[in-house]
């Protein structure tokens, strides 16, 4: 069996109006260094210890065990995985969904399951919920998807993102997704709905047509959820009010706490300016990954199976 190396991207889901269903990949990473071993251990960093079990109750285990069975193997061949986390847990930046992905290329890599995209995405929405953090995780760019009871159909979005910096405004506390999705409403006015889907509609297609200013214009306009979670991010009207000169728009990643503030060009000093004014927050000018999941093969090392 080989050794090889998994690396999966950090996402940003909803991009305001498209909740739980639109999502994009960055340049931020957990790499998941992978060796045949005597027994399951996941080596994980040690910010991320009190979060991250180390034995099989670990997600990315548990994602690649669901992987094996759903293609008939009870089981599978241990491994030694070393993870390198540069993405912040529970902040709304995809780090869960960075472990169910993970899990399933462990089990595609070890089982030779040689799954398409589209199966990874499958797998992971029937593991996570929803596809907006999984799917660009897997796909790289800007996913556009639907999944409703195992239906699953998307559009992949790459065009025109070299330029464009997702500036995620990352405060220092943890915010869990459950605790952000008990605010929302269990029913919503018809009308509102309508309008709801259609601020969705105009972003998607400003998206597609590389319209910047509309797409930033439009993430700012969400009624889905942002309205009810921003309450839970005590930085979010400062930020609101401190970028709104020279970003496009800004929308709260995913569950929060994290803000994306999206910039046509954006330089240090305008870095500089906001880390002076938000000093509890990390200020991380990201790009989009285009590429999603990839996997490198390595030489195995030498070293004893719990080794980290
Ligand atoms: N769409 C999800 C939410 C992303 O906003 O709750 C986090 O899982």
């Amino acid at each position: 069996m080989n050794a090889f190396q998994i690396q999966v991207p950090a996402t940003s889901a909803n991009l305001g109006p498209g909740f739980d269903s639109i999502g994009i990949a960055l340049s931020l990473y957990v790499t998941l260094h992978c060796e045949p071993a005597e027994e399951w251990f996941f080596s994980v960093p040690e910010q991320d210890r009190a979060h991250i079990p180390s034995g099989k109750n670990n997600l990315i285990y548990k994602s690649a065990l669901y992987t094996a069975n759903a293609y008939d193997y009870d089981s599978l061949p241990a491994y030694h995985v070393r993870a390198v986390n540069d993405v912040p847990v529970s902040r709304g930046l995809g780090s869960s969904s960075t472990a169910v992905v993970g899990g399933i290329e462990l089990a595609n890599q070890i089982l030779d399951l040689q799954l398409s995209d589209y199966e990874k995405v499958r797998l992971a929405c029937a593991i996570e919920g929803h596809p907006d953090n999984v799917a660009p995780a897997i796909c790289g760019g800007i996913m556009i998807s639907s999944y409703d009871r195992n239906e699953l159909d998307y559009v992949r979005l790459t065009d025109g993102l070299e330029n464009l910096t997702w500036l995620a405004i990352v405060p220092g506390y943890h915010l869990e997704t459950e605790k952000a999705r008990q605010l929302l409403p269990g029913s919503i006015d018809y009308k509102d709905g309508v309008h709801s889907s259609a601020k969705a509609n105009v972003l998607v297609a400003a998206l597609a047509a590389k319209d910047w200013k509309l797409a930033g214009k439009m993430m700012t306009r969400d009624q889905w959820h942002q309205p009810y979670r921003k309450q839970l991010i005590s930085e979010f009207d400062l930020v609101q009010e401190s970028v709104k000169e020279d970003a496009l728009g800004l929308y709260i990643s995913g569950a929060g706490p994290t803000m994306i503030a999206l910039y046509d060009g954006f330089d240090l000093q305008q870095k500089a300016n906001l880390q002076s004014l938000f000093p509890d927050c990390s200020i991380l000018p990201l790009k989009a990954d285009v590429d999603g999941i990839t996997v490198e093969l390595k030489e195995c090392s030498k070293r004893t199976p719990l080794e980290s």
